[in-house]
């Protein structure tokens, strides 16, 4: 079923670094490609450079400190109880991860099941977790590339949404490879979440469909 929104979809983005997706979701909003309005970027690091760019756009950024919470048997529940608060807050209706080097707990994910997307520098269920294109080069992999998914409690373990491949050249060193899968996180992240704004994801079970022209399918890479 798609959605017929009045207003664009609210957007609260995590970020912890460079924050180039960030602002590939702020450009595609800005040339009127994704139907939605981030309302808040939130940081883990004070001096996140995607902090930054949201002030730049003029969106309300937050440097939320873990060092508060350490120490205490539930430090990173404790702190997304607190980005909980601020997300609600702001009324974010979907939360992106966009380079967020932080494990989000069960706080987040139950308060919004299917509702955080991450985007991820490898064709999961391929290399999770980090460094991930220096993980592929060593294996040797001809095909790499990048997933989003939803965010369920395991690391970059949910349904995956939309992937898009990138070959992997026997010249490529990890910085090589990381930028040309970079290019193709800049196409597919803004693409997921109009899907997402459209209506057009539904999943079951591990599994995303997504409607096209009336009707569903389950995706393969480069789908969208
Ligand atoms: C991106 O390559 C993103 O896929 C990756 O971090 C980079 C952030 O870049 N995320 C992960 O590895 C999450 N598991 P950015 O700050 O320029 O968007």
């Amino acid at each position: 079923m798609s959605i017929d929104r009045a207003q664009p979809l609210r957007l609260g983005v995590l970020a912890s670094g460079r924050g180039s997706n960030l602002q590939a979701i702020i450009d595609a909003i800005e040339t009127g490609t994704l139907d939605a309005r981030i309302v808040v970027v939130i940081s883990n690091k004070r001096e996140a450079p995607a902090l930054d760019r949201a002030r730049r756009h003029g969106i309300t950024e937050i440097f939320l400190d873990p060092k508060p919470f350490s120490g205490r048997p539930d430090t990173r529940e404790a702190y997304d109880r607190a980005l909980l608060d601020i997300l609600q807050k702001y009324e974010a209706e979907l939360v992106l991860l966009a380079g967020y080097m932080k494990i989000v707990t069960s706080v987040l994910v139950q308060a919004y099941p299917n509702r955080i997307m991450n985007i991820h520098p490898a064709l999961l269920p391929a290399f999770p977790g980090l460094d991930v294109q220096k993980k592929a080069l060593e294996h040797g992999v001809k095909i790499s590339g990048c997933t989003v998914h939803f965010v369920t409690e395991g690391v970059d373990e949910g349904p995956i949404i939309v992937q898009a491949s990138v070959p992997v050249l026997e010249s490529d060193t990890a910085e090589a490879l990381s930028a040309r899968i970079l290019e193709q996180e800049h196409r597919l992240y803004p693409r997921a979440v109009q899907l997402y704004a459209e209506g057009k994801l539904q999943v079951e079970g591990r599994c995303v469909r997504i409607q096209k022209n009336g009707s569903s399918s389950i995706p393969s890479a480069d789908a969208v």
